[in-house]
């Protein structure tokens, strides 16, 4: 059976896009799954990520990197997914044709953004490429600050907008940062910390979305 891919997309930089990736690939690694996590960012921060892990865990560290172009990847991602469970791809920002790219290969779309009203209107060339894809997209509200007025005006406008909302959101912790100096996730760092209770959450959540049950 060949994997599945979620492409981890948001035109905005900073949303928390190469930090969702990782924390998703070590969670969904601790739960026993082949990951390959694919760095179509020039940046490379993802990389950088996957670097710190070897040194930081050696041959303990199950995790596969590959590092490419969007226009690479569909030549070269169906003959590489069939030895994975899951396949996460973490795209740069302002670079559309990357992105679509990545989009259009995933089975699932996942978009990490903040709760300001300047990044609900910044998110809106991502959907965009999101819906002429016909890709089955799940919002996850990352940085969120304690219960505020303005995460439950947020919520309202993206429901009056008819996206698909994670029930889970990411608090603004900053071991979800501290953990990825040491190329690791907040599961392996802190496991019973606030951050890695949302890591599980969210990881029970992508799994059980039905576009990945087909
Ligand atoms: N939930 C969070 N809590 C605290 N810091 C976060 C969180 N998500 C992202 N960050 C920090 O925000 C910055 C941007 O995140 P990053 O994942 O690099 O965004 P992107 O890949 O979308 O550009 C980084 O410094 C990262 O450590
Ligand atoms: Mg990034």
């Amino acid at each position: 059976m060949s994997a599945k891919i979620i492409t981890i997309a948001q035109h905005k930089g900073g949303a928390g896009k190469t930090t969702l990736t990782a924390q998703l690939a070590a969670a969904f690694d601790q739960a026993g799954f082949k990951v390959l996590m694919v760095d179509v960012d020039p940046q490379g921060s993802l990389t950088e990520w996957h670097k710190m892990r070897s040194q930081t865990l050696g041959r303990k560290n199950k995790i596969t990197l590959f590092q490419t172009q969007g226009w690479k990847l569909v030549r070269e991602l169906p003959r590489i997914q069939r030895e994975f469970d899951f396949v996460f791809i973490d795209t740069p920002p302002h670079a559309e044709s990357e992105s679509s790219i990545a989009i259009r290969l995933s089975d699932l779309v996942l978009m990490p953004m903040q709760p300001s009203p300047l990044d609900v209107w910044a998110c809106a060339p991502t959907i965009k490429i999101i819906m002429q894809e016909k890709k089955p997209l799940m919002l996850v509200m990352n940085r969120l600050p304690p219960k505020s007025k303005l995460n439950d005006t947020i919520k309202d406008k993206l429901s009056g907008m008819n996206i698909h909302l994670a029930k889970t959101s990411l608090g603004n912790r900053v071991s979800f940062a501290s953990s990825m100096l040491q190329g690791l996730g907040v599961i392996e760092f802190e496991p019973r910390g606030h951050a890695a209770e949302e890591i599980k959450a969210l990881l029970k959540e992508i799994k059980r979305h039905k576009e990945l049950k087909k």
